[in-house]
């Protein structure tokens, strides 16, 4: 369903205990209604999600955390003030209205206010806080597209909303801002420096895989059905083998390349983020043995694709 008409249907249908899959500026999400732990088993179902990997409760509002959670930390009010609407998942106390399953058991929750108004409508609309994890199987390339959530989840989702490509292109950053510094769980489409500029230092931990506090930042993640490695474009062996390559800016030589796809010909990481996971698609569609990417500069949300890239790579090693 297109996401403008159809978000009184499907807040409905989130109403009911339903999946409704609905775009982000950053991804598409696999939403169900957070207050409701049969509801949020389906979303575990659908992407075959580990149960120990924790969903991000969504808000229409940021006014409206606090009837959620109470009172949060000066530090984590300061992020909600500065960035919310927006790319950034903070950390607060899990209230008791949410079940423990939507958290994994834990005894904190993950919640955004995502910065798109058809995603903000349908919360409103639906009344009640929706756990949305990206809308892909679990550990598979994240969607930007509708078409990407029918090709990987098809049956398993009730409704999806379709509002076009996604405007960032890369998830939210996840920060617990609890203690006395901020600690960067998972860089994403906000930048490391943005933080840094609003509340001074961080501590950036991208590398947690195996951290018990966010298990879902795994090494291994996000990554295509055809083997991926990160390399240059000088670095195709000339064997014949059909390999396609990852380009930040510059097309490689022809010839050596039986698909290529750029991310951004003036070299802008807002742009190249934008359309990274689309071009996994499209490489991982093109009937490739393997495919190899360009790092790209690890500045900005530059950090966030190389982030993407490695845990790519580190499914087929
Ligand atoms: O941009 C996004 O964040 C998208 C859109 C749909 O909002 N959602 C998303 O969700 O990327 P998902 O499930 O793919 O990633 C959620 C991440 C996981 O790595 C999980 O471990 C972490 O959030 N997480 C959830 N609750 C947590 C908690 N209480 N403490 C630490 N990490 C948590
Ligand atoms: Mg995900």
């Amino acid at each position: 369903m297109p996401a403008d008409t159809g978000i009184a249907e499907a807040a409905a249908v989130l109403r009911a205990g339903g999946l409704v899959a609905f775009p982000t500026e950053t991804v598409y999400g696999l939403g169900a209604n957070a207050l409701d732990a049969r509801a949020a088993a389906r979303i575990f179902e659908a992407k075959a999600r580990p149960s120990f990997d924790p969903l991000i409760t969504h808000l229409a509002d940021a006014a409206d955390l606090p009837a959620l959670v109470g009172a949060v930390p000066p530090a984590v009010a300061a992020l909600v003030e500065r960035f919310w609407p927006g790319p950034l998942t903070l950390i607060v106390d899990r209230p008791e209205a949410i079940p423990p399953i939507v958290t994994s058991g834990l005894d904190t929750m993950a919640v955004r206010v995502p910065d798109e108004p058809s995603a903000r409508a349908l919360i409103a609309a639906a009344g009640v806080p929706v756990a949305a994890p990206s809308a892909n199987r679990f550990g598979q390339l994240s969607p930007t597209r509708a078409e990407h959530v029918v090709a990987g989840l098809r049956d398993a989702v009730d409704v999806v909303l379709d509002g076009g490509p996604t405007r960032c292109g890369i998830e939210s950053t996840i920060v617990d801002a609890r203690g006395e510094r901020p600690v960067v769980l998972r860089l994403g489409a906000l930048p490391v420096e943005a933080l840094v500029e609003a509340v001074g230092p961080v501590t950036v931990r991208p590398g947690s895989s195996g951290q018990p506090v966010a298990p879902g930042t795994l090494a291994a993640h996000y990554a295509p059905r055809t083997p991926l490695r990160l390399g240059a474009a000088e670095s195709a062996p000339g064997d014949g083998g059909r390999r396609g390559f990852l380009a930040f800016r510059e097309p490689p030589a022809a010839g050596a390349w039986a698909a290529v796809e750029v991310l951004s010909a003036e070299g802008d990481l807002t742009a190249a983020a934008a359309r990274l996971f689309d071009a996994l698609h499209r490489l991982d569609a093109a009937g490739v043995t393997e495919i190899v990417a360009e790092s790209v500069p690890e500045v900005g949300v530059g950090r966030a694709i190389n982030d993407r890239l490695r845990r790519a790579a580190a499914t087929w090693h």
